[in-house]
């Protein structure tokens, strides 16, 4: 189906969540995916809902809000996952049931045990009972960029006569380079037959860097849907990056000559919301929505823009959604302006989450002199953390200096107003006050990696904490803010403390399967 739209299918909720420290809540999904929606992507991957019944209650979620684009759910070649997938997403109008199984040599000897003949018959079943469920399927012969082009090919072919709509081609371990990638996807044309009559995709990974170039190579031998994740995140190095395969098609309009339907004004505040949901900072440097991105530091360069912006300036970036002026808000502002500028952030909150934001916003504005873009999104993934409880941080005192050890003394209140207060020491501040939270919860945690970075510029800047630790052999990320960078760092342990109480109390272990595990068993 060569037209000139390209479908951009955004897959930041389910391959992009695979990335390490990258697992998100129900309610930081759906948050994502009304972004989406509002960037006006084609089709949302919602998740792999057979991994655990949190990925299936996400999907479900996600389908219910029924927000406009198609709601897909990922699935192994087996009748469980494909019906698991048809239950999480057939609420919404435009559903799609997307099926895979490996098809390199590599994959067929090391993984699956399977012969080529199996293979094929295990997607040809898959796609058969996805077909029975709902008109729209798509497949993906994973590796498929490691497989031999002949058999590729015949798998493509079955899967097609199987009934498949979309044929995804995946560059799984992102090995291929965009001359060879281009010599495949001309390749398929030649040799499958009914291939004019699907949609034929296309799924980077960005091990050696070339995750958008390879899509673009695909795109210019025929590919007319992209897969991608806000920001590249995804799993190892990450996915193309759909601000960039986007930005580039629109750009060099004038020689792809091929549209995507997304509102590019929606990029930079969808991916300041995936990076702060996430705590997966973006360079400085990273193409499109980085901070440096639009940066003119070199004298000639300025000299340059002053005469002219298109001298060195390929892009405006009001047309990715950077404000031209990134002071919003000061403290005579009013919750109308607040509320507007929140929205414009890409942040959907109830009259009771803009209260108790406002509130925070005020507090800030009578302590801080310029309040920027930045101090409003830590303050909302402030109070959206605060306020899950069971415990909140009353009071925290820290001594520390130089050749004495730290000591932390805080106070927890609970939801019903009981007080603990502990006391504890260590290294420096930071294990100090670790340890008293940990005291106080009974809660034991392996700290993993921990980051600390400034929400805007200024020495009044807030602080911003994102802490990822192992509990009970599974991965937590919290999220704090505050002026004072301790605090900071307490309010991300505490999120992560809180998280594992609430789940205790409602008896839930979440197990999270990966695609890894991936047997075909139709
Ligand atoms: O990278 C990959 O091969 C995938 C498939 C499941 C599409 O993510
Ligand atoms: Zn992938």
């Amino acid at each position: 189906m060569a037209t000139n739209r390209i479908k951009i299918f955004d897959t930041t909720l389910r391959d992009g969540e695979q990335a390490p420290g990258c697992s998100m809540t129900l309610r930081e999904k759906l948050r994502i995916a009304k972004a989406l929606a509002d960037l006006n992507v084609d089709i949302i991957e919602a998740g792999f809902p057979a991994a655990s019944p949190g990925d299936f209650d996400a999907v479900k979620a996600i389908a219910d809000e029924n927000r406009g684009p198609v709601i897909c759910g990922l699935a192994r070649c087996n009748p469980e996952d494909i019906a698991k997938v048809h239950e999480a997403v057939k609420s919404a109008d435009k559903h799609r049931i997307h099926v895979f199984v490996a098809t390199s040599a590599i994959h067929r000897e090391y993984k699956l045990k399977m012969a080529k003949e199996e293979i094929i018959k295990s997607a040809v079943g898959a796609i058969t009972m996805a077909r029975e469920l709902c008109d729209d399927v798509e497949f993906s012969p994973e590796d498929a960029s490691r497989t031999e082009l002949s058999y590729l090919a015949e798998v493509v072919s079955a899967a097609i006569e199987a009934g498949a709509t979309t044929v995804n081609i995946p560059d799984t371990v992102g090995y291929t380079v965009p001359a060879e990638f281009d010599k495949l996807f001309r390749y398929l044309h030649e040799h499958v037959t009914g291939i004019e009559n699907i949609t034929l995709s296309v799924h980077c990974h960005d091990d050696l860097g070339m995750a958008v170039a390879n899509s673009l190579a695909a795109v210019g031998a025929g590919a007319r849907q992209v897969e991608c994740t806000i920001n590249g995140i995804g799993e190892r190095a990450g996915n193309c990056s759909l601000e960039e395969v986007v930005m580039a098609l629109k750009t060099r309009s004038e020689f792809y000559s091929l549209d995507t339907g997304i509102d590019s004004t929606r990029l930079y505040p969808t991916a300041r919301l995936v990076s702060g949901i996430t705590g997966m900072q973006i360079p400085r440097n990273k193409a499109i929505v980085g901070e440096n991105a639009f940066a003119h530091e070199a004298g000639i360069h300025q000299h340059g823009m002053l005469q002219h912006a298109s001298t060195y300036e390929i892009m405006r970036p009001e047309e990715i959604g950077i404000s031209k002026s990134n002071l919003v808000l000061g403290k005579h502002s009013g919750r109308h302006a607040f509320r507007d500028r929140v929205r414009d952030l890409g942040f959907d909150l109830d009259d009771f989450e803009v209260n108790r934001a406002f509130q925070e916003f005020k507090k800030l504005a009578d302590k801080k002199k310029d309040m920027y873009d930045g101090d409003i999104e830590a303050i909302i993934m402030n109070v959206d953390n605060s306020s899950t409880g069971p415990w909140t941080l009353k009071s925290l005192q820290i001594t520390s200096g130089t050749g004495i050890d730290a000591t932390a003394t805080l106070e927890l209140l609970d939801e019903n107003g009981a007080q603990i207060r502990k006391e504890a020491v260590g290294d420096g501040p930071v294990e100090a006050a670790f340890t008293a939270l940990e005291d106080a919860s009974g809660i034991d945690l392996t700290l993993k990696n921990f980051e600390l970075h400034s929400a805007t510029v200024g020495e009044d800047a807030q602080g911003e904490a994102t802490v990822v630790v192992e509990f009970n052999g599974q991965p937590f990320r919290g999220h704090g803010a505050s002026q004072d960078i301790i605090e900071a760092t307490c309010r991300a342990y505490l999120e992560v403390i809180n998280r594992i109480l609430r789940r205790r109390e409602l008896g839930l272990e979440e197990i999270k399967a990966t695609t890894d595990v991936n047997r075909a068993t139709i």
